[in-house]
């Protein structure tokens, strides 16, 4: 199956995508990375890896349709057949999103539905919550929402600061999101309602998001 990634920054989860798609019996190749901004650090951890690479900056367009028009001619292009969301700071438009519905990941760290947006890390810490961890679902027309393929649970630990609290998350967004394409690539995660359905191997069917421990 052809992946698509759409980043704007960093790219370590790009990097875990990378390396598990770099596992023999992975059945996924990252056939495209999109970048919206010029100088993602994430797109040289593409290149690196001989992935090919794009930028599309949003700058240049004159509306969200306009941009996101080009974004799925180039995925489609690319022969994409799901798109990962992997630190993409860009709200899409309802047409985009139903054009991939079911075919479009994100990871948000938080334990959604709590704390969707930003400065999701302070949020958790000001609201005193003891477990937070992070999310990855399947992309819905209103942000941080969409049926959940998996979660990870992440403690919160005393002395804890937004910037200690999201280098723990982030440990655990690297070994959640592998995780979940592979679910979902190997159609072992299916979109039934506006649920996820697990399925083992065997067949046997599950309808509780996967949940991993905390480091
Ligand atoms: C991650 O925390 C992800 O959950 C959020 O943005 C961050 C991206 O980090 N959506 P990176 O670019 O993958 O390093």
């Amino acid at each position: 199956m052809k992946i698509g990634v759409l980043i704007s920054g960093r790219g370590s989860n790009l990097k875990a995508l990378i390396e598990a798609c770099a596992e023999p019996d992975f059945r996924g190749k990252i056939a495209l990375v999109i970048s919206n901004r010029p100088g993602a650090a994430g797109l040289a951890i593409a290149e690196a890896a001989g992935i090919p690479t794009l930028v599309i900056d949003h700058k240049e367009f004159a509306s969200r349709e306009t941009f996101d028009a080009e974004l799925d001619h180039a995925l489609t292009k690319a022969g994409v057949e799901i798109v990962c969301n992997a630190g993409f700071m860009r709200i899409l438009s309802d047409g985009f999103v139903e054009k991939w519905r079911d075919r479009q990941l994100n990871i948000h760290p938080s334990l959604l539905p709590a704390f969707k947006g930003l400065h999701v890390h302070q949020r958790a810490l000001d609201a005193g919550v003891k477990i937070t961890g992070c999310t990855v679902h399947f992309v819905r027309p209103e942000m941080d929402e969409g049926p959940i393929v998996a979660q990870a649970a992440v403690p919160v630990l005393p002395g804890d600061t937004a910037e200690t609290l999201a280098a723990r998350i982030l440990e655990a967004e690297h070994r959640l999101y592998p995780l979940a394409l592979r679910l979902v690539v190997n159609g072992e995660a299916r979109v039934v309602g506006e649920h996820v359905v697990l399925s083992d191997a065997d067949g046997a069917e599950a309808t509780a998001p996967l949940f991993v421990p905390g480091i």
